[in-house]
This record gives C-alpha cells, sequence and structure tokens, in this order.
C-alpha cells in the first residue's frame, strides 16, 4: 500500500513498475556522469538460509574458470569503445575472494578499456580471508573491504544458519585491520531472535576495536524464498535496537553515514548501492542508466551461455520515466541521508526545488529532512522512516523481483504495483 502510493505520488507511475524481457538496448549508453560498475561473482562454499542473494554452491569442478571468462567476455562487449572514466568498482557475491585471481584478471580487463579514478571494494566472507588474500587483492588494486561477520556470537549465527565460528570472524578482520585498506566495513544484522541490547552493543565494540572503519547494520529480513529456521523480531523491537546501534556508534566515535551504515570519523564511505549510475557484470547484475533500469540473466551458467551467443545477456529491462528516474535517485539519496542540489542539478538539468519542493517542504514540517547550505539532511525521524519503507520495498519489489528471476523458469515480465 505505501509503496504504491509512493510510485503513484512521487513518481508520478499510476500504472505499475514492468521488467519486461524484451526490447532490451544492444548498445548501452554510457555517457552519464558519475559511472560506477559492479561485478557479481555468485559461487559460496556454504549457502547460507536467510541470504537472498544469487549465489550457488562452489564445488569441486567448479564453474568459475568459464565464468571469468564470461564476464571479461561481457566486459569487452560493454566497455570495448567506452573511454569516460568509472567513479568506483565493487565486486560483490556470493563470495568474490573464490575467483582468486580472477579478480585482478576482471580490474585489468576493465582497466584495459577506461580508467577507475575512485575506490575498488570486494565483499569477503570470513573463510576467505588470510594475509596472503589480502595482499593478493591489494596488488590486484582492491582499497576497501567489507567483511560478512553478521554477529560474533554463536547463539545469533546459529539462529541464522551460518556455521561460521566467530573466532574465524575476529581473525580475519584483525587480519584486514592490518593490511592497509583505505576502508573496512563490518557487515552486522540486527533483529535476529534471542540478539540482546547487550549482545549487540558488544558485536559494534568487537568490530570497531578489530579495525572496522565502518560498520554496517542490516535489519533482519525474511524474503519469501529465503529458508530461514527463525522469523525476524517484531519491528517494535528492531526499532529498540536501531536506536541502541545510533548511541553505541556514538560512544565509539563513529558518525552515521547513511541508515544502515556508521564509520568512523574522516574514513572513506563502503557503499556498493547508492551510485548515481551504474553498470553491473556477472550473473543478476543489475545496471542503472538515465532512462533504464537492466537485469542480467539470474542462472550462472545461462548467464555463460547468453554472453558466449554474442550481445548483452539482459533478462529484464524497466524503462524509467523522466519523473521516476528522479524520485529513484531521490529514494537512494534519502538511504545516505543527504540530498545534494548540485549533484542533483548535474544530473537531471533542474532544479531539485522545482522537482520535488512539494515534498521536501512536507518533509521538514513532519521532521523528517532538514533543508541545509548544500540541499537536506534527513533527521533521526526520517532515518527510522527510511528503515520502515526501505523493508517494504524490498519485500514489495525486490523479493517479487528476485524470487521470479531466479526461478527455473522466470517469467516474460514482472509487473511491480
Ligand atoms: C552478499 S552478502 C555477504 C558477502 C559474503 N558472502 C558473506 O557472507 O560474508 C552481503 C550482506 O548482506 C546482508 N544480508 C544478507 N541476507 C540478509 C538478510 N536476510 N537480512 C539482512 N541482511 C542480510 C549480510 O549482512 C551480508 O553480509
Ligand atoms: S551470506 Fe554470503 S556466504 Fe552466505 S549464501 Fe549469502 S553470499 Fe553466500
Amino acid at each position: 500500500m505505501l509503496t504504491t502510493t509512493l510510485r503513484a505520488t512521487l513518481a508520478r507511475n499510476l500504472r505499475p513498475f514492468v521488467f519486461e524481457s524484451t526490447g532490451h538496448s544492444t548498445v548501452l549508453d554510457l555517457d552519464v556522469p558519475h559511472l560506477g560498475a559492479y561485478v557479481h561473482i555468485p559461487f559460496c562454499r556454504t549457502l547460507c538460509p536467510f541470504c537472498p542473494y544469487m549465489k550457488v554452491e562452489y564445488g569441486a569442478g567448479s564453474a568459475m574458470p568459464a565464468y571469468i571468462d564470461a564476464v571479461e567476455a561481457e566486459i569487452a562487449t560493454v566497455l570495448g569503445g567506452h573511454s569516460a572514466p568509472l567513479s568506483s568498482l565493487y565486486f560483490g557475491g556470493g563470495s568474490p575472494a573464490l575467483a582468486g585471481e580472477g579478480i585482478g584478471r576482471i580490474i585489468s580487463a576493465i582497466k584495459s578499456y577506461t580508467p577507475v579514478t575512485g575506490e575498488v571494494g570486494i565483499e569477503l566472507h570470513p573463510s576467505n580471508v588470510s594475509p596472503d588474500a589480502a595482499a593478493m587483492f591489494l596488488d590486484a588494486g582492491v582499497t576497501m573491504v567489507s567483511l560478512g561477520v553478521q554477529s560474533f556470537q554463536p547463539d545469533s549465527l546459529a539462529a541464522l544458519g551460518r556455521p561460521t565460528d566467530p573466532e574465524l570472524s575476529t581473525q580475519a578482520l584483525a587480519t584486514l585491520g592490518n593490511a592497509g585498506f583505505s576502508a573496512v566495513d563490518v557487515d552486522l544484522i540486527f533483529g535476529i531472535p534471542g540478539q540482546t541490547d547487550a549482545s549487540l552493543r558488544e558485536d559494534f565494540a568487537r568490530a570497531v576495536q578489530l579495525g572496522a572503519t565502518q560498520v554496517s547494520t542490516y535489519p533482519f529480513i525474511d524474503f519469501s524464498y529465503a529458508t530461514n529456521r527463525v522469523s525476524p523480531v517484531p519491528e517494535r523491537r528492531k526499532r529498540a535496537l536501531m536506536s541502541v546501534l545510533v548511541q553505541t556508534a556514538e560512544e565509539n566515535g563513529f558518525e552515521r553515514g547513511s541508515v544502515w551504515t556508521f564509520r568512523r570519523r574522516g574514513t572513506p564511505a563502503y557503499s556498493s548501492i547508492t551510485r548515481d549510475n551504474f553498470v553491473g557484470f556477472g550473473a543478476s547484475a543489475t545496471t542503472l542508466l538515465r532512462d533504464e533500469f537492466k537485469v542480467n540473466t539470474f542462472n550462472p551458467d545461462d548467464y555463460v551461455a547468453a554472453v558466449r551467443s554474442g550481445g548483452l545477456p539482459t533478462a529484464y529491462t524497466l524503462r524509467f520515466s523522466p519523473r521516476a528516474r528522479r524520485a529513484y535517485w531521490l529514494f537512494w539519496a534519502c538511504y545516505n541521508m543527504d540530498i545534494d542540489r548540485e549533484r542533483f542539478k548535474a544530473l537531471f538539468g533542474r532544479t531539485l526545488e522545482r522537482e520535488f519542493g512539494g515534498w521536501l517542504a512536507a518533509a521538514g514540517l513532519l521532521g523528517i529532512a532538514k533543508r541545509t547550505e548544500d540541499g537536506y539532511v534527513l533527521t533521526p525521524r526520517g532515518a527510522y522512516l527510511y528503515h520502515r519503507v526501505e523493508q517494504l520495498y524490498t519485500h514489495q519489489y525486490i523479493d517479487k523481483t528476485w524470487r521470479a528471476a531466479m526461478s527455473a523458469t522466470p517469467p516474460a515480465r514482472i509487473v511491480l504495483r
């Protein structure tokens, strides 16, 4: 209901958003400002029941070499002839470290077409971290890392069904903290049944002590196609835990970088999701450009086959109206709690106030946002409201799209109401 209202009013889209499996661009228009890149590596040693992302088990006789070849071929198709710089590059998954030296190959392939002017980040599972692996990624040009800890508490990990020894996470973080990366992010999940205020506070403090420069704290979400053993705690309890996080971050000298992230003052942000424009490579990777949002084929074997047959491995495309595209930008700017007037103007050629003046004025009156010299910032009240809306968006839009795209027989179109 709320997402429908926001779609109809903020995006002025009375009709539902539709992902079509036909009518894709054959050449992407990458002539857009602040273009970032994302590479998806969909393999994990063990699959966690709570995880919604596209991944398959990485076993003996792995499909990794063919997959890396396909990613390189997709990069050549998309970036061939493109020389404008990429502002960032992120590897996500799955567990991208399982690609080993493939990461360096992909970075070199990208840099053979276009420079990467900003940070290069990678998500790491604790079992993939060693001093040698850290040195290999630094050598390859990786500058930032994000470690999936989820919790240091055995009970919370057991509830999540994540078979990781907290000691392994501790060692992995200590290794990364000393390796020389410009940012070390730690992912924690809050809202796990049995988690207490004290245990969450302890998780945050342990991450900081071991060298994290950023702590990302995600509310536990029960995706419809996940195989969770337990359900997340009720929203009221999540709200209390979020207050604990805000307070603990302050006590540790961390500032809020977005609705769900906190970082040490003066350190760069690790963020793979909030880019003005981005191009994605690999199975299930998404691409956001001037007026389109496209999703690659989810199944890794089908992705490799699609790349081999030439052309782009696009599964679905959603065409944005100009208003919807700007509203989409605003949605993610709100996640960062920072709506920058100049950035909006540079991207869309019109003023923020002209496009969303009424909304921003109402947000000010309701105590959700505050006007600043550069634009608007979300207040703590606005951040909590966003946390609620983002979870609804995840259930109504992301869950539905990913479940359909991941199914054995993906539908011809996905309609999001
Ligand atoms: C691709 S995963 C992590 C990378 C790495 N494979 C690992 O497991 O450490 C990215 C992050 O999403 C978060 N996440 C995954 N499933 C979630 C869920 N159901 N609810 C909340 N956060 C979730 C976790 O914090 C996870 O570290
Ligand atoms: S949480 Fe990480 S290791 Fe677990 S299945 Fe998801 S991507 Fe793989």
